[in-house]
């Protein structure tokens, strides 16, 4: 906690609210060997999301110019933005995240920032067409993050706020496992901020009029998320009884 305040501390001032929340947060994404497990081991999302964001940016103002990926992590959720976009900007609070970004891509149009996601006073105003956040929403203070956004978006420029939820399995009896896994055993771990995930971002509101949702765009259509699971189970063989 102490090296977090130091490091915040020479920032300009952030209100105490962000800089605490900003503390906690930094303390679950902050070491190397967990960024490095991150990247190995994360789910990637698939292409079609990215070619879909890319055409919803293009039916609002048509230009595919800088996109800004906030709450990056390793860069998973950037990455994929490249492919459209002249200049791609990832920014991640948490240092280790950012550096293991860095060493993982190497797009000659990607780059990566450490920096909040409430306070980005590196990009100019109205420099910015597209800011997406992947699975991160929850961690950002909506209020400043949300004014930051407005002031760097271009007129017409996007936000894009997504993430996926719980994982099951083609096994009534294995997701009944997985259930307690997550519900029962897992109890006290989760952070508060975790329901937001549970409930599909539903009651996370974006600051613009007019934001297609996946919920309007699927309108009553069901979008189903599975993951794989392999599990290997391994026994050492017990005395055997005379
Ligand atoms: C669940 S990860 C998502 C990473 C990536 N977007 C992905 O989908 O794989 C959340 C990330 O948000 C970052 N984060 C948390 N609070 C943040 C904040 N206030 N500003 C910027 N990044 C933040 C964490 O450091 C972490 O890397």
């Amino acid at each position: 906690m102490l090296s977090c305040f130091t490091k915040i501390s020479s920032h300009k001032p952030l209100t105490r609210r962000i800089f605490l929340s900003a503390c906690r947060k930094m303390e679950l994404f902050v070491g190397s060997e967990h960024s490095h497990l991150y990247q190995k081991y994360r789910p990637i999302y698939p292409p079609e999301l990215y070619a879909f964001i890319a055409n919803f940016c293009k039916t609002g103002r048509g230009s595919l110019d800088t996109a800004v990926d906030v709450g990056c992590g390793t860069g998973l959720s950037t990455l994929p933005l490249c492919k459209y976009f002249n200049k791609v900007i990832g920014v991640d609070v948490s240092e280790t995240q950012i550096n293991t970004a860095r060493q993982t891509h190497g797009q000659s149009n990607l780059v990566f920032h450490t920096s909040h996601g409430e306070w980005l006073e590196f990009l100019s105003d109205s420099s910015v067409d597209l800011v997406t956040v992947a699975q991160a929403m929850h961690w950002i203070e909506p209020e400043p993050f949300y004014k930051e956004v407005t002031r760097i978006l271009r007129p017409g420029g996007c936000l894009v706020v997504y993430g996926y939820g719980n994982s099951t399995i083609n096994s009534k009896d294995g997701n009944k496992i997985i259930e307690k896994f997550y519900s029962y055993d897992l109890e006290g771990f989760w952070d508060t901020r975790r329901r937001h995930v549970e409930n599909l971002y539903q009651d996370i509101n974006l600051p613009f009029t007019g934001s297609e949702r996946l919920e309007n765009i699927y309108q009553d259509q069901k979008i189903t998320i599975t993951w794989p699971v392999f599990v290997l189970l391994g026994r050492k063989e017990s005395e055997k009884k005379p």
